[in-house]
């Protein structure tokens, strides 16, 4: 007896004689049971077998407990990960009754807040019966995809089903996932690869009609030169017009960046200069008062002195449009260069200020982009800043703007001076 350790509890706690049976589960021994007496005792056979039959038992309902506790662990942690998942799952019966959803469903579908007896798939996403997924699925048998919309979402929904042993339906496993993003960036690529298109054929069509416009310039010039009263009128305004068109179709071309231009050192003062020149007296003329502040140890920069001109000039336009109908005693566009050094680099700044009508907030987005007017047809073409912004990229640069609706906008060019 020295040779067990047991013998020091049995001891102690006054046990004079043991009766040891092993529990056996499936030919292995999960624990031993201990019958002690404080009397000495002889345990006979029948002792014995009665407690061989009570320990085997005992050893099944030890191990039906133990496997009790595995499985409910591991349905706690199914339950656990369904629950976790981010995409939306509903199980539903035949009918379309809500069994069991997760917490991405329950957020989704708010579904806290229906009593659990009017929880039905169908009355929830205002699904017609008829032409209900889970039936349709019920009836083929297959996994069904659908598109749904739920308040403004777009959803994209499929439905497994769950068959029992005797291989019938008894449940629908509906996973439903908001695309709404992902339909949102996909439509926004679809349509910057429309805007490549347009440009492309712009450009095609800018070219072809290049020619023709050319002659008819050419020739209603030549024209004028002999033309009489009635005629002269007629004519100048045949030239006007194809003057018009030309410059539509330079702006597609600029837009398409079709046309290459020469980079070189140029001045942005002096493109400032030049377009004033041209349609300072213009503006003028409209009782807008031009102040003009050019930093004159304003850098050089690299790049090409039409293209800066002709930021300069959309901006110009577009100041005096935004100025036409507003009813103000001072109308002022103010003009400023200056430069800025950023980030260790230095940048040349021309802002381009009117007190005019100003930009609403939800179209602040939308200006930049190539056919975008707020104006009367025939006014406006919408490819002003687009154009313009393509230039500024195209030279390393940016546009920005500021405006606030009625009071005025400022709109501002950055380019790298030259290093
Ligand atoms: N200075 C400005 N003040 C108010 N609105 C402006 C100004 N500049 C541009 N916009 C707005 O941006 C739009 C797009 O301008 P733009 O690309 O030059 O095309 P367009 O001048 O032909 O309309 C204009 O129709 C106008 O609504
Ligand atoms: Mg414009």
């Amino acid at each position: 007896y020295e040779d067990y350790i047991e013998n020091k509890v049995y001891e102690s706690l006054g046990i004079r004689s043991v009766l040891l049976v092993p529990l056996i589960h499936k030919g292995k021994v999960i624990g031993v049971l201990c019958i002690g007496s404080k009397e000495i005792i002889e345990y006979d056979e029948d002792d014995l077998t009665f407690f061989q039959q009570f320990c085997d038992q005992l050893a099944v309902c030890i191990e039906n407990a133990r496997l009790y506790n595995e499985v409910l662990t591991s349905k706690k942690e199914w339950e656990e990960t369904f629950r976790a998942v981010s995409e939306m799952i509903l199980v539903v019966d035949l009918e379309g009754n809500i069994l069991k959803y997760n917490d991405a469903a329950k957020d989704f579908f708010q579904l806290h807040l229906y009593k659990s007896e009017k929880r039905n798939f169908h009355q929830l996403l205002s699904i017609d019966v008829h032409n209900s997924p889970v039936l349709k699925m019920v009836q083929t048998k297959k996994p069904v995809y659908q598109e749904i919309h739920f308040q403004k979402r777009i959803c994209e929904l499929r439905a497994y089903p769950v068959f029992n042993e005797s291989q019938h339906i008894y449940a629908i496993i509906i996973y439903i996932n908001d695309i709404t993003e992902k339909r949102r960036i996909e439509a926004q690529l679809v349509q910057s690869g429309k805007l490549a298109a347009i440009g492309e054929m712009a450009a095609g069509i800018a070219h072809e009609l290049n020619n023709p416009l050319t002659a008819i310039l050419g020739n209603a010039q030549l024209l004028l030169r002999t033309a009489d009263d009635r005629s002269y009128k007629l004519l100048s305004d045949i030239y006007s017009c194809g003057k018009r068109c030309k410059t539509i179709i330079q702006n597609l071309l600029t837009f398409s960046r079709q046309d290459e231009y020469m980079f070189e050192d140029c001045s942005v003062n002096e493109a400032v200069e030049q377009v004033l020149g041209l349609i300072g007296d213009q503006i003028k003329k409209q009782n807008i008062t031009i102040q003009k502040k050019l930093d004159h140890s304003l850098e050089l920069i690299e790049g090409n002195i039409q293209q800066i001109g002709q930021i300069v000039l959309n901006l110009l336009i577009n100041a005096k449009d935004a100025l036409e109908e507003m009813d103000i005693p001072k109308k002022v566009i103010s003009i400023e260069t200056k430069s800025m050094t950023e980030d260790g680099k230095k940048w040349i700044l021309l802002s381009v200020q009117d007190n005019g009508k100003g930009i609403e907030e939800q179209y602040l987005q939308e200006i930049f982009n190539p056919f975008f007017t707020t104006k009367r047809p025939g006014k406006g073409t919408g490819l002003g800043l687009s154009v313009s912004l393509g230039i500024a990229q195209a030279h390393g640069g940016t546009i920005e703007v500021i405006s606030h609706p009625g009071k005025g906008s400022t709109f501002m060019l950055k380019l790298p001076a030259k290093q």
